[in-house]
């Protein structure tokens, strides 16, 4: 078995969050920055052999400060400057790895959006362990939703039957190698239409395995996901009480 990278992604400004003072990942609820909450389940993984946090380039620093500050051991965490996307971002993670001397074919890389803290250990737990078996993994929950798909002129297009449709999340887990080697063969157009890693993957044909994610597993993306996100760890430090 190969060693195991995480790619905390922290690279985004979360322009969708509006104007507020700092990036979305470094708000706070329940007293710490959303990205440590993201962290500390990272952390406490024993297989990992580092943990790679990429973050927009002005606050690299400011995220180094507030790991030191919350995370005890933190030695195994190294926080990288981010990309202009999302997807080179994962590159520039897969980039020191490589300089580290590890870039093997059966190294594995686990990307989470640093924006889901709710993510779990079942869910990191299986998407390393499905990469190693069948080369690549998304974590998803069925489409609650009928999904409809509309190109142009507010009409509609598609209804794909729901049975069939899924929502992605975060983790995607991949052998890192054969990422990066995928990602450079794609074209520029090609790059402009992947809105997530694993696009990168089924452009070019590849398996990727699926992990059953959590309902509770949610991006925070907007100001009303804040407020979701505070009911959902009062949840959840109410469960750890009970
Ligand atoms: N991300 C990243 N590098 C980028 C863009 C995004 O690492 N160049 C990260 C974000 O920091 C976030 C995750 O990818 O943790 C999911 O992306 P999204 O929610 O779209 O974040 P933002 O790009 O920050 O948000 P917005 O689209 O509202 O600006």
């Amino acid at each position: 078995m190969g060693k195991v990278y995480a790619a905390v992604l922290a690279g985004g400004i979360g322009q969708r969050m509006g104007n507020v003072e700092k990036p979305k990942q470094f708000m706070e609820i329940g007293g710490k920055p959303i990205i440590i909450h993201t962290l500390e389940k990272f952390a406490v993984h024993p297989g990992l052999e580092k943990i790679l946090v990429l973050s927009p380039k002005a606050w690299v620093g400011y995220t180094s400060d507030i790991i030191r500050k919350y995370i005890p051991m933190s030695d195994k965490i190294a926080v990288l400057e981010g990309g202009a996307t999302r997807n080179e971002t994962a590159m520039n993670a897969i980039r020191y790895i490589e300089q580290a001397g590890d870039l093997d074919e059966d190294t594995i890389l686990i990307t989470h959006d640093s924006v889901r803290p709710f993510v779990t250990h079942r869910i990191i737990e299986e998407n390393i362990r499905f990469a190693e078996k069948y080369g690549a993994t998304d974590t998803v929950i069925p489409a609650t939703d009928t999904i409809v798909q509309s190109l142009k002129d507010g009409r509609i297009d598609l209804i794909p039957d729901r049975r069939f449709m899924y929502q992605g999340q975060t983790p995607q887990t991949f052998h890192a190698k054969k990422l990066k080697d995928t990602y450079e063969a794609l074209t520029q157009d090609e790059k402009d239409t992947l809105t997530d890693a694993c696009k990168i993957m089924v452009l070019k044909g590849e398996h990727v395995h699926l992990v059953e994610g959590e309902v509770f597993n949610i991006k925070i993306t907007y100001p009303y996901d804040i407020t979701v996100a505070k009911a959902l760890l009062g949840m959840k430090l109410e469960e750890q009480d009970a």
